[in-house]
């Protein structure tokens, strides 16, 4: 027995996290928004580190069964160091750079993320091995990071941000714009809007709720997930569902109202502050 953990930088992992309940609906599921030390993406990597391993120690003790880094920024820093802490499964995500080199037309793909996970030896791993001769863009996003986390999706600052970032990769010429931060996921409307109909907008919370609904050994934006990961995922006789959720917010209520803002049921009165 156990819970699945899941924990992001804030609230960007909740779009993981409805993947997730979406194909486990009997789990136990725990979801860390680590928003009092947001955002992970302008920070040191050994800070980042540091609070990934602290988090991760929280949820093994609840205790956890698996654990998903449900943010590139701390996957792309801090997977081995949190793979070293335990023998249980720890699933990381990346940019899903692979599948929009594939499906690319144009020969041009952006990339949206933060910063350290723009500069990461990941990304630069992942361009070198899918890229071939498609043009990767990568674009640094400071700021949108904040805006999600303060709930502004739609307003026109959070667009003027947008628009300034991807105004050059559009001059480019991408057809596909990887979402590279999960907090991204719930700026896709306004994302969608600015860049038209004939970009792709790729983000890997479809494909992990796919992956996860065909009891796959696949998840994360194509990541291989060990099996022994994919065993500890599947528990058929369990049907304890519920959720936990912990935040690291300062203002806890006004943490709560975001994420019941973003995640949409019942959350209220339930969010914990999260011990570490
Ligand atoms: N959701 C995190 C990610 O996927 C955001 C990181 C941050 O806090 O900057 O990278």
């Amino acid at each position: 027995m156990g819970s699945i953990g899941v924990f992001d930088s804030g609230v960007g992992g909740l779009s993981t996290l409805h993947a997730i309940r979406q194909a486990y609906p009997d789990e136990h599921l725990m979801y860390v928004a680590d928003s009092g030390h947001a955002p992970y993406g302008d920070q040191a990597a050994s800070a980042v580190i540091a609070r990934a391993q602290a988090i991760t120690h929280f949820l093994l003790d609840a205790p956890c069964k698996a654990i998903v880094v449900a943010c590139n920024t701390a996957s792309v820093v801090a997977l081995p160091a949190l793979r070293a802490m335990t023998s249980v499964p720890i699933i990381g995500m990346e940019p899903a750079i692979k599948p929009a080199t594939l499906a690319t037309r144009t020969g041009v793909v952006g990339v949206l993320a933060t910063t350290r996970t723009v500069q990461s030896e990941s990304v630069q791993r992942l361009i070198a091995q899918f890229g071939g001769s498609v043009r990767v863009m990568l674009q640094a996003a400071p700021g949108l990071v904040e805006r999600v986390e303060q709930g502004y999706l739609a307003d026109e600052h959070t667009r003027d941000l947008l628009t300034h970032y991807l105004t050059p990769l559009l001059a480019a010429g991408i057809d596909q714009l990887v979402l590279g931060c999960t907090h991204y996921y719930f700026l896709r409307p306004l994302i969608t809007s600015i860049v038209g109909g004939g970009v792709t907008v790729v983000e890997p919370a479809e494909a992990i709720a796919r992956q996860l609904g065909a009891r796959s050994n696949l998840i994360a934006g194509g990541r291989v997930l060990e099996a022994s990961a994919a065993a500890a995922l599947q528990t058929p006789h369990a049907v304890t569902g519920g959720f936990a959720f912990y935040s690291s917010a300062n203002d806890l209520p006004q943490a709560e109202r975001i994420l019941s803002q973003l995640w949409g049921d019942g959350l209220a009165g339930r969010l914990q502050q999260l011990p570490v």
